[in-house]
C-alpha cells in the first residue's frame, strides 16, 4: 500500500514493521475526536482562503459520512494506515479526492493527535465528575438513612472512640470532592488547543489557530509550538488525578470487605453485588469490592509507565509518545468503570445497627471522655489521662465496661470520679458530647448533611 510518505521510499514497509508500529489498535477510539478537530480545521482553511467554500464542504459532508459509518460498525479501518489519523485521512480522499487531500494544509499528526487527546480527557474528565458525584449521593443518601447509628471509631483498627456512621460515611465524600476539584484543575490545563502546533515549528501557511481553538471550545491556544506537540503533562496529571480516585475507592473497598465479615458483621452487601465459591456453597463473597482494591494497582501502573515514558524524551514529538494512549486509556475505563458501579453498591448495602451499637461497648471507648470530664473539673489532662488509665486497667481485668465500676471503685481513682461521671460514660453520652467543629456529634452531622445536600443538588 501506498502510504501517504511513499515519496521518499523505495521499498514496502516491512510487515513487521506495520504491526510494530501500528497504534490503531488502540487510537481508533479517538475518531469522534479526531473528526471534530478536522471539521474545525477545515473551517479556517476555508476562513483563510486555503480551501474553497466547495472543498469545505465536500471534506464536511464526508468525514460526517465516515463518523456515521464508524458508529454503524461498517466503516473498514486498515492496521497498514497505521493509525486513526490517517484511516480518516485515507477515507476522506477516497471519497473526495483533491479536497481531502487539502486537509492537512497547515497540519501534522503531531498537533492532531495532542489535539484529539486534549479533547478526549477533558470529555472524560466531564463523566468522571458526573460518577464521583453519583457515588457522593450514594454515600449521602445511606448518612441519610443509617447515619444516626453509633459505631466504634478506630485508630491502629484498635476500637478508639464511638463516632456516628454518617461521620464515617461523610469522610468518604470529602475525599471524593477534593477528587473532584483536582480533576477541575486539571481540565484547565488539558483544555488548551496545541493545533496549528504543526510538527512542531508552527507553518509559513497564513493558519488562524486561535480560531480553531475558539470554535473547539478551548480555553486557550498554545503559546508555543515545541511545547503544545511535546506536552503530555496534562494526561499524567489526569492519570495521577485516576489513581488517586483508584486509592480512595481502594480504601472504601478494604474497609467494606473487613466489615462485612463474620468477624465484624457491620455490613450486609447485597447478594445482586456478590459472588459465590464454585466449591464452597455457603460462600457470599466481596468481588466487586476486592476488584476495586486490586485494580488500583493497574491505574498505579499506569501513571509510572507514563512518567517513564516522558522522562527521556527530548524535544519534540518522538514515537514514544505514541504509548500514552494504552495508560491514558486503561487508566479512565478502569476508574470509570469502578466508580459507576460504586455508587450502586453503596445504595444497596445494609448497615446492621445493632451490632455496630453492640461493639461500641467493647474497648473502653469512653476512656477520653471521662479524662475529659476530670478536666472540666481543673485537672490538667495529662494526670486526667493516668487516673482513667488506672480505672481502665481495673475493668479490663474485671472484664467490665467503665460504667459497670462501682461508685466506690470510681471514687478509688479520684475524689472528683462522682456519681456525675457516669453521665459521661457510655457510647451514647460520647456522642452527645462532642461539641467541636467537624466532630461526630449528631448536630455537626446534621449540619455535614446539610452542607453536602445542598453542594451535590441541581
Ligand atoms: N499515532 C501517532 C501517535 O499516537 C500519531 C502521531 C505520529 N506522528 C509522527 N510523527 N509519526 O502519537
Amino acid at each position: 500500500m501506498q502510504k501517504p510518505w511513499g515519496g521518499r521510499y523505495q521499498k514496502d514497509t516491512n510487515e513487521q514493521v506495520e504491526q510494530f508500529t501500528e497504534s490503531l489498535s488502540v487510537d481508533r477510539r479517538l475518531y469522534r475526536q479526531d473528526i471534530r478537530a478536522s471539521l474545525a480545521h477545515a473551517e479556517m482553511l476555508a476562513r483563510r482562503r486555503l480551501i474553497t467554500e466547495v472543498e469545505l464542504a465536500e471534506i464536511s459532508g464526508a468525514l460526517k459520512e465516515i463518523e456515521g459509518e464508524i458508529e454503524e460498525g461498517t466503516f473498514e479501518f486498515s492496521v497498514a494506515l497505521e493509525d486513526v489519523h490517517m484511516n480518516l485521512e485515507a477515507a476522506l480522499i477516497e471519497r473526495v479526492g483533491d479536497a481531502g487531500r487539502k486537509l492537512h494544509t497547515a497540519r501534522s499528526r503531531n498537533d492532531q493527535v495532542a489535539c484529539d487527546v486534549r479533547l478526549w480527557v477533558r470529555w472524560q474528565i466531564d463523566a468522571m465528575d458526573g460518577l464521583l458525584r453519583e457515588c457522593q449521593l450514594a454515600l449521602v443518601e445511606k448518612a441519610e438513612r443509617q447515619g444516626q447509628a453509633m459505631m466504634p471509631g478506630y485508630t491502629h483498627m484498635q476500637h478508639a472512640q464511638p463516632v456516628l456512621l454518617g461521620h464515617a460515611l461523610l469522610a468518604y465524600v470529602e475525599m471524593l470532592h477534593r477528587d473532584r476539584e483536582r480533576l477541575d484543575d486539571c481540565r484547565r490545563r488539558a483544555n488548551v488547543s496545541p493545533l496549528g502546533a504543526c510538527a512542531l515549528a508552527g507553518t509559513g501557511l497564513p493558519a488562524d489557530p486561535e480560531s480553531v481553538a475558539r470554535e473547539l471550545g478551548f480555553e486557550r491556544c498554545f503559546t508555543n509550538s515545541i511545547d503544545a506537540v511535546s506536552d503530555r503533562d496534562f494526561a499524567v496529571e489526569f492519570v495521577f488525578d485516576l489513581s488517586m480516585i483508584a486509592m480512595h475507592l481502594s480504601r472504601l473497598a478494604e474497609e467494606w470487605i473487613i466489615w462485612s465479615s463474620h468477624e465484624f458483621d457491620f455490613l450486609d452487601l447485597d447478594e445482586s453485588f456478590c459472588t459465590g465459591s464454585s466449591i464452597m456453597p455457603q460462600k457470599k463473597n466481596p468481588d466487586v469490592l476486592e476488584l476495586m482494591r486490586g485494580r488500583c494497582g493497574r491505574v498505579y501502573g499506569d501513571l509510572v509507565a507514563l512518567l517513564t515514558m516522558l522522562k527521556g524524551l527530548p524535544l519534540a514529538y518522538n514515537r514514544d509518545m505514541q504509548e500514552d494512549k494504552k495508560s491514558l486509556f486503561d487508566a479512565a475505563d478502569t476508574v470509570g468503570d469502578a466508580l459507576s458501579i460504586a455508587a450502586e453498591m453503596i445504595r444497596t448495602a445494609e448497615f446492621k445497627e445493632q451490632r455496630l451499637a453492640d461493639a461500641c461497648e467493647l474497648g473502653h471507648m469512653d476512656a477520653t471522655a471521662l479524662a475529659d470530664f476530670l478536666v472540666k473539673q481543673g485537672i490538667p489532662f495529662r494526670e486526667a489521662h493516668q487516673i482513667v488509665g488506672r480505672a481502665v486497667l481495673q475493668a479490663a481485668a474485671d472484664g467490665a465496661r467503665l460504667e459497670d465500676l462501682s461508685p466506690q471503685q470510681l471514687k478509688s481513682f479520684s475524689e472528683l470520679l462522682t456519681e456525675d461521671a457516669y453521665r459521661a460514660l457510655g457510647p451514647q453520652n460520647c456522642i452527645e458530647s462532642y461539641r467541636s467543629h467537624g466532630s461526630s456529634s449528631p448536630g455537626e452531622l446534621e449540619k455535614q448533611l446539610n452542607r453536602w445536600r445542598s453542594e451535590l443538588s441541581g
